[in-house]
C-alpha cells in the first residue's frame, strides 16, 4: 500500500539587512498594483524594503509549489488580517502560509492541510513595558521570574515567539487572549502548550518547534498534526534576498 508523503512545513528566511536598492526594485516586479500601493505608505524605507522582501519571498516561494508565476497568487483576508491563499489553487490545494517580518530577518512557513504560524523576533530587543506581567499566563510569568535575572530577557522571547506562532496558526491574531494558553519549556524537548478550562482547543494536535536563523533572531513555529502517531517533519533554509529575483 502506498503512503502518503510525510507531513512536513517548509521554513524559508531572509536577511534583509544591507539588502541594495536594485534588488529592491527587481522584486518589486513581482507584486501586484495594490501592494506596491500598500508598501509605499511605510514612512520609513526600512519597512518598505521589508515589505517587498516579504511579499516577493511568499510569491517566489509558492512558486516552487505549484505551477504558478510569482505575480499570479491571489490572497485575501480571514477577518482577523490572516492572509491565504485564493487563486489559483489548481496543482496546489491546501496551501497553507504564515509570513512574519521583524528588524533584519523575513520568516515564511509553507505546508499542506495544516494550520500553520511562525514569527521570528530580535533577541536584543528593549521592551518598554513588562509584557509578560500583563500578557502572560501565570505560570508563564512564575517560571521566567524563576530564572537568573540575567536569563530572563533571552528567555522571554522564548514565550514570546511560541506565543504568536500559536495566535497566528489559528488565524486569530491577539482575539485569542494570550493569558488563556501557557507554555512550557523543558529543552532540549519540544515546548508543549496547555490551555485554560473551558479553552476551545486540544494541547495533543500541535507541534511546536524552534531555531536560531541568526545568533540574534528566535524563530517559533506552530503547526497541527493530523495523524497524532507522525511527526510534522519541519525543515529551514536560508535563502538571500538576490535570489528571490526571477
Ligand atoms: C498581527 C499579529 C498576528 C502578528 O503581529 P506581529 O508579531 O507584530 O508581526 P509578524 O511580522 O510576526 O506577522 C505579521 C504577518 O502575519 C500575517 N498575519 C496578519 N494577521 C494575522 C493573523 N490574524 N493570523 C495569522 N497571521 C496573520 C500577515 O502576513 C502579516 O504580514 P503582512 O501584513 O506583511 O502580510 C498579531 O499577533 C499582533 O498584533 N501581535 C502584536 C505583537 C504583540 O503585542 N505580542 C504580544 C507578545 S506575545
Amino acid at each position: 500500500m502506498a503512503h502518503a508523503a510525510p507531513p512536513s512545513v517548509d521554513v524559508f528566511t531572509v536577511r534583509t539587512d544591507g539588502v541594495g536598492g536594485d534588488v529592491v526594485a527587481a522584486l518589486s516586479t513581482q507584486l501586484t498594483d495594490e501592494e506596491l500601493a500598500r508598501g509605499a505608505r511605510f514612512v520609513r524605507a526600512v519597512d518598505r524594503d521589508t515589505f517587498v522582501i516579504a511579499r516577493a519571498l511568499v510569491r517566489a516561494t509558492l512558486s516552487a509549489y505549484g505551477p504558478t508565476a510569482p505575480r499570479d497568487w491571489r490572497f485575501e483576508t480571514n477577518t482577523h488580517g490572516c492572509p491565504f491563499v485564493v487563486a489559483p489553487q489548481a496543482g496546489t490545494p491546501r496551501l497553507a502560509f504564515n509570513l512574519s517580518h521583524t528588524t533584519g530577518l523575513v520568516a515564511l512557513a509553507v505546508t499542506r492541510g495544516r494550520l500553520v504560524g511562525v514569527d521570528v523576533e530580535r533577541v536584543d530587543r528593549v521592551l518598554r513595558e513588562d509584557v509578560a506581567g500583563r500578557h502572560f499566563a501565570p505560570a508563564e510569568v512564575r517560571d521566567l521570574r524563576a530564572l537568573p535575572a540575567a536569563a530572563q530577557p533571552r528567555a522571554f522571547f522564548e514565550y514570546w515567539t511560541l506565543k504568536e506562532a500559536y495566535i497566528k496558526a489559528r488565524g486569530m491574531g491577539l482575539a485569542i487572549p494570550l493569558a488563556d494558553f501557557a507554555f512550557t519549556l523543558a529543552p532540549p524537548a519540544a515546548p508543549t502548550i496547555h490551555f485554560v478550562d473551558g479553552f476551545d482547543d486540544r494541547p495533543e494536535r500541535w507541534q511546536f518547534w524552534q531555531a536560531w536563523p541568526t545568533t540574534a533572531h528566535r524563530l517559533s513555529l506552530a503547526v497541527t498534526r493530523e495523524d497524532l502517531d507522525r511527526e510534522v517533519a519541519v525543515t529551514l533554509t536560508e535563502s538571500a534576498a538576490e535570489a528571490l529575483v526571477a
